[in-house]
C-alpha cells in the first residue's frame, strides 16, 4: 500500500484585527502546536474516499459545507490528469471550527501537501498558497490570504491587505496561552458592526483604527526585540480599543480580566470577536498551564499553549 502525509497548523491574529480591514497592518502567528494532519493511502477498489470529523464517504458525495475541499481535490487531480486515482484521505485536526484559528485554511494546506507528496509532484510555496486560496474563496468569498499564508508558515506574518504578506522575525521569550471563550466567533457580524460605527461616528472610529495601527507597529518592534512586558501592555491597550469598537463581549471581558490576575502580562481577544478566542501573553509555560487550568474553572472549554521563542525552520513549501 502506498501512502503519504501532509501537515499544517492553526493561526491566530496577534494584533491588528478589524483595523486590517481598513488598510492598516496586522500580525498573525502560526500555532505550530495545534495541527491538522492529512494522510492519503491507496485503496484496492476504484473509489476516492474521505474521512473527517464532519463526513465519511465518497469525495463526490461530500456535503455542500465542504465544497471548498471537494473543489480543491478535483482541481488538483484534473490539472495532473489523475482524476481516476484510487485513494482514501483521512483528515485529523486539533483545530476547533469557527474560532478564528483558520481551520479551513489549515485543512486545505495539509491536504494539498498530502496530495502532492503522494503523487510525487513538485509544489512551490506560491502554488501552495494559490491552491489553498481556491478553497478559501469557496468558503469565505474574498479571503485576505492571511489564514492560508500563516497555515503554511513557521514565522509570524505581517500583512497589509492587498499589499504585503511577509514573514517577520520574532525573538521573544515566554509563550501565548490561547483560550476558547466557548462561544463561536461572529466575524462577519463584528466586521459589519464596525463598518456601521465608521459611518455613524467616523471621527471617533477612525481614531480607534489609527490607534490599533500604532499598536500593531509597536508590537512588531517588541516581537523583534524580546520586549515581553512592552508587548503585554500593547495587548492590553489593543483590547481596550477593540472593546471601544464594540467587538468584545461581557464574557470575553470577564475572562480577559481574570487572565490578568493569573499571571498574564497582557491579554486581548483575537480575530473577529463577539466570541471566539482570546490570547494571554505568559512569562513561561508553567504559569501558562496553571492559568489555563484556572480559566477552565471559569468556563473556558479549551486552551492551548504556544511557545514564542523557538521557531522551526521554514518548511520547503
Ligand atoms: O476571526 P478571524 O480569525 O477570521 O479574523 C477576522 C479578522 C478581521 O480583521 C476582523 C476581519 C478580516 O477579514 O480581516
Amino acid at each position: 500500500m502506498h501512502s503519504a502525509r501532509g501537515r499544517s497548523h492553526a493561526k491566530i491574529i496577534l494584533i491588528g484585527e478589524h483595523s486590517v480591514v481598513y488598510g492598516k497592518p496586522a500580525i498573525a502567528l502560526p500555532l505550530s502546536e495545534v495541527t491538522t494532519r492529512v494522510r492519503i493511502s491507496s485503496v484496492p477498489s476504484p473509489i476516492q474516499m474521505i474521512r473527517s470529523r464532519y463526513f465519511e464517504g465518497a469525495i463526490r458525495q461530500m456535503p455542500h459545507t465542504m465544497y471548498g475541499l471537494q473543489h480543491l481535490i478535483s482541481l488538483i487531480l484534473n490539472e495532473h490528469h489523475a482524476l481516476d486515482a484510487q485513494f482514501e484521505l483521512t483528515i485529523k485536526s486539533d483545530l476547533p471550527a469557527e474560532r478564528g484559528m483558520g481551520s479551513s485554511a489549515a485543512t486545505a494546506v495539509a491536504l494539498i501537501r498530502a496530495l502532492y507528496n503522494y503523487f510525487g509532484w513538485k509544489l512551490s510555496h506560491t502554488e501552495l498558497l494559490q491552491l489553498a486560496n481556491v478553497s478559501e474563496i469557496d468558503m469565505h468569498g474574498t479571503p485576505s490570504g492571511l489564514d492560508a499564508a500563516t497555515a503554511a508558515s513557521t514565522n509570524p506574518i505581517w500583512m497589509v491587505k492587498d499589499r504585503e504578506l511577509t514573514p517577520i522575525p520574532i525573538k521573544m521569550d515566554g509563550c501565548l496561552l490561547i483560550c476558547d471563550s466557548g462561544i463561536k466567533g461572529r466575524t462577519s457580524e463584528a466586521v459589519a458592526s464596525v463598518r456601521t460605527r465608521l459611518k455613524n461616528a467616523p471621527h471617533e472610529t477612525n481614531q480607534v483604527l489609527d490607534k490599533l495601527s500604532e499598536l500593531t507597529l509597536a508590537a512588531k518592534e517588541q516581537l523583534a526585540k524580546n520586549e515581553i512586558c512592552g508587548l503585554g501592555k500593547t495587548f492590553d491597550k489593543a483590547q481596550e480599543q477593540l472593546r471601544s469598537l464594540g467587538v468584545s463581549t461581557q464574557k470575553l471581558d470577564h475572562l480577559i480580566h481574570a487572565s490578568r490576575t493569573l499571571g498574564s502580562l497582557g491579554s486581548k481577544l483575537t480575530g473577529g470577536g463577539r466570541g471566539g478566542c482570546f490570547i494571554c501573553l505568559m512569562p513561561d509555560q508553567i504559569t501558562a498551564k496553571k492559568a489555563g487550568a484556572q480559566l477552565k474553572k471559569l468556563g473556558v472549554p479549551q486552551t492551548w499553549v504556544q511557545p514564542l521563542a523557538l521557531r522551526a525552520k521554514e518548511e520547503v513549501n
